[in-house]
């Protein structure tokens, strides 16, 4: 099946829900701080999205096929947990990372983002993760533009990951999305530049690398849905949802508090904005 070209109409519609999925993490991010339990944050934000902005929490429930359903409403992924982690009675303590990570629905069409956030004060080490993987994201966003392959994107994030001496994580990937959680393409954070699909104006996809500090490798834990780098090393995921344009590229999980693009460092060492 081939990837969606939005209208302009489902592109407003995009929006709304880009920038409804980015004021949920706005919301949050006071209440992330040390004996805050991971349900906890889970019940904030599904009672935020539900009574605040009438959208709906795609994850609960989610069940893509040889899946159990998700069982809460957001993400929330702690230290060596890659992705999909399952909120519960896991209390926050200082030093620890966290990833959130919010989809919500609004008129049927998704919105998808997620941030790293420190539980008072990370390690040198942690800090320079969540960073370099943010630098990642938008390394990967920054090739986006009409006529630019999606192997452009993992060939970017990869080289920037690789340079500071961490890992890509293969088995999980950016996908397109829409009236769909999860739609084509995929979007491999790892790859050759000109190669896969051609990226065309209307096309909506995340961009959302999850980068080990160790290797690369990855296990599944028996709740089924919970990912852990085998080898225990931290590891760190960012994630936006972008339209592609006429003249590059839009981010459309926008929102009042959401960072700044990152500076990404160049060839020559030197930084360059990346967006
Ligand atoms: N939000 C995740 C993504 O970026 C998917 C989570 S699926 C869930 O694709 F069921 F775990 F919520
Ligand atoms: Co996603
Ligand atoms: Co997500």
């Amino acid at each position: 099946m081939a990837i969606l070209i939005k209208t302009p109409e489902d592109i407003e519609r995009m929006r709304v829900a880009g920038r409804l999925a980015a004021e949920v993490l706005d919301f949050i991010a006071p209440q992330v701080k040390p004996g805050v339990t991971t349900g906890e944050l889970d019940r904030l934000c599904h009672e935020f999205m539900v009574a605040q902005q009438d959208t709906v929490p795609a994850p609960l429930n989610y069940a893509p096929p040889g899946y159990r359903p998700f069982p809460k409403s957001i993400c929330t992924s702690v230290n060596h947990q890659v992705c999909h982690g399952i909120p519960g009675e896991r209390v926050l303590k200082n030093g620890d990372i966290v990833n959130i990570d919010i989809t919500v629905i609004k008129d049927g069409y998704h919105g998808d983002t997620s941030r790293m956030f420190y539980v008072g004060e990370p390690s040198v080490a942690a800090r320079r993760l969540c960073e370099v993987t943010y630098e990642c994201m938008w390394a990967g966003i920054a090739q986006v533009r009409p006529g630019g392959f999606l192997g452009d994107i993992g060939h970017a994030i990869q080289t920037h990951a690789e340079k500071h001496g961490f890992s890509v994580v293969r088995e999980f990937c950016g996908h397109g999305i829409g009236r769909r959680f999860h739609e084509e393409p995929q979007v491999l954070h790892y790859g050759k530049p000109g190669t896969l699909d051609r990226l065309a104006p209307g096309m909506i996809f995340t961009v959302e690398p999850m980068i080990n500090a160790g290797r690369r490798e990855i296990r599944e834990l028996a709740d089924g849905w919970t990912i852990v780098t085998k080898d225990h090393s931290l590891s760190a995921q960012w994630e936006h949802t972008v339209l592609v344009t006429e003249a590059g590229f839009e981010v459309l999980t926008v929102s009042p508090q959401m960072p700044a693009p990152a500076r990404t460092a160049r060839a020559d060492g030197r930084s360059a904005v990346a967006a």
